[in-house]
C-alpha cells in the first residue's frame, strides 16, 4: 500500500491515470493534476478556500445560458483567452493581420448585408469602415466574408438591451461578402467603451481586485474566405480611455484606429471613415483560427 501524503498524491493520482488511452487527454490531465495540486501547496489552500472555490465555479456554471457564456469571461478576464489566442497564432503558417478576441458576444448568422448597409438600426452618428482582405502578399481575397459585430453608441450588445428575451432580435451585427477586388466597405457608429457584464460571479471577482472592468471601445470582425485561416480580430479606438487596461487583455497596437474626418479615399463621403485592410493567412493543418464559440452552441453541445 503506497502512502499518500501531501505531496506523494500528485504521482498516485497521475499514475491511476495512466491507463488514460487518448495520449493527449492523458498529457492534459497529467499537467493539470500537477499545477492544480502545485497551485494547492503553494497557497496552502484552507477547506474553507476550496469551497469558496468551487462555490464559485458552481456560480459561474450557473450563470451560463444559450446567450451569457461566464467561463469565457472568466477566462478573459485570467488573461486565458488572451494566452489561447497567442498560443494558437504560433501554429499559424503565415503572419496574417494580427488576431483578438472572438469574446462572449459573437452569433452566427448576423443578417446579410450590401455594400455600404448600415449594420445600426437606430443610429446616431455614422461612421464608414471600408478596406481589403487580401493574402499576405496583398492579393485580393473576392467573395470573403466580413462579419461584424460591436456596442451601440452608448456601450451595449443587442444580446445585453435584450437580456431576458428569449430570442434577441440581431442590431450593430451583419455579415458582408468582399467584391471581385476583395474591397468592403460599410456604415456603423462609434462603440462606446464598456464595462464587461458584471452582474455576475465574475463581476465579483473583478470587483474583489479592484480593477475597473471596462473594455476599451472596440468593433469584432470574423473574416473568412476558402482555403485561409479564419482571421478573428477587433479594431480598437485609440482616444478610449482604457486602451491601455484592457480588462480582457485583447488589444494589439496594430489594431488600434482613429477615423478619419475627410478621408478622401472612402468610398461614402460625409461620413468620418476607418481605412483598415485585412490580411489572411493560408489555411493551416489545423483549420481554423476561431477561437472562442457562440454561446448558445455550447450549451447545446453540452447537453
Ligand atoms: C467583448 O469583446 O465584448 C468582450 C470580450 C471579453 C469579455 C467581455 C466582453
Ligand atoms: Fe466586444
Amino acid at each position: 500500500m503506497r502512502v499518500i501524503d501531501h505531496n506523494s498524491i500528485t504521482d498516485v493520482a497521475i499514475e491511476q491515470m495512466a491507463s488514460t488511452p487518448d495520449p493527449r487527454l492523458k498529457q492534459i490531465m497529467a499537467s493539470l493534476v500537477r499545477h492544480l495540486h502545485d497551485f494547492a501547496r503553494e497557497v496552502d489552500l484552507t477547506p474553507q478556500e476550496w469551497i469558496e472555490g468551487i462555490t464559485f465555479l458552481t456560480n459561474v456554471g450557473q450563470k451560463c445560458t444559450p446567450f451569457r457564456q461566464e467561463f469565457i469571461l472568466l477566462s478573459d478576464t485570467l488573461g486565458m483567452s488572451a494566452l489561447i489566442n497567442h498560443l494558437h497564432d504560433r501554429r499559424a503558417t503565415q503572419m496574417g493581420t494580427n488576431t483578438s478576441l472572438l469574446g462572449p458576444f459573437y452569433r452566427q448568422n448576423s443578417p446579410n448585408m450590401n455594400p455600404g448597409d448600415c449594420i445600426v438600426k437606430s443610429p446616431r452618428q455614422q461612421i464608414v469602415i471600408y478596406g481589403k482582405v487580401t493574402d499576405v502578399d496583398g492579393n485580393p481575397i473576392p467573395n470573403a466574408s466580413v462579419e461584424i459585430w460591436q456596442t451601440d453608441e452608448d456601450g451595449a450588445y443587442d444580446l445585453q438591451k435584450q437580456d431576458g428575451v428569449a430570442v434577441p432580435e440581431m442590431d450593430m451585427r451583419g455579415t458582408f461578402h468582399t467584391d471581385a477586388n476583395g474591397g468592403y466597405y460599410l456604415r456603423t457608429v462609434l462603440p462606446l467603451g464598456y464595462m464587461i457584464p458584471m452582474d455576475g460571479p465574475v463581476g465579483d471577482m473583478i470587483r474583489a481586485q479592484k480593477r475597473h472592468g471596462y473594455r476599451p471601445s472596440h468593433i469584432h470582425f470574423l473574416v473568412g474566405a476558402p482555403g485561409y485561416r479564419e482571421l478573428v480580430t477587433a479594431l480598437y479606438a485609440q482616444d478610449d480611455e482604457h486602451i491601455d487596461s484592457d480588462t480582457v487583455f485583447g488589444v494589439v497596437e496594430t489594431l488600434i484606429v482613429n477615423p478619419v474626418k475627410d478621408d478622401p479615399n472612402s468610398p461614402m463621403k460625409g461620413y468620418p471613415a476607418i481605412h483598415f485592410d485585412f490580411k489572411l493567412a493560408k489555411a493551416a493543418a489545423e483549420g481554423t483560427g476561431r477561437v472562442g464559440a457562440d454561446p448558445s452552441q455550447i450549451v447545446k453541445a453540452s447537453h
